[in-house]
């Protein structure tokens, strides 16, 4: 089954925004299978956001994900990765439908609530750097 990497970003968690957001998943009909807040090391920050590296706004963007507590997931279901993409919207907030997450809670591209990936070598990627094996766990099919 599909995994992909979910990340309430430091403005959706100071927002009280993490119920909301895993309610949305839930109601899908995906299942949580890893979470955890947490602060994110520099180090870490930099790995994840690797590809924007040469990007005017990297140092902003580690700035950003490094100020506060962020709340990391990992979600399970069938076509998860594409499906939470669109739930999320455009990256742009100002972009991005209303009913979706950013477009219903976000207002500009840098504070734009929820991180997520965005293909499948991306999420085993994502999910690698913030999971360990361990902490991803697997549901009995009985319920
Ligand atoms: P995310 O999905 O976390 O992946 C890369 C992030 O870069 C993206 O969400 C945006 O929040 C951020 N980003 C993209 N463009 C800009 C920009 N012009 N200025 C600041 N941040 C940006």
């Amino acid at each position: 089954m599909e995994k992909t990497f979910l990340m309430v970003k430091p403005d959706g968690v100071q927002r009280n925004l993490i119920g909301e957001i895993v309610s949305r998943f839930e109601k899908k009909g995906f299942q949580l299978v890893g979470g955890k807040l947490m602060s994110i090391p520099t180090e870490l920050a930099q790995e994840h956001y690797g590809e924007h590296k040469e990007r005017p706004f990297f140092g902003e963007l580690v700035d950003f994900i490094t100020s506060g507590p962020v709340f990391a997931m990992v979600w399970e279901g069938e076509n998860v990765i594409s499906t939470a993409r669109q739930m999320m919207g455009a990256t742009n907030p100002k972009d991005a439908a209303p009913g979706t997450i950013r477009g219903d809670f976000g207002i500009t591209v840098g504070k734009n609530v929820i991180h997520g990936s965005d293909s499948p070598q991306s999420a085993e990627r994502e999910i690698g750097l913030f999971f360990k094996e361990e902490e991803v766990v697997a549901y009995s099919k009985l319920i």
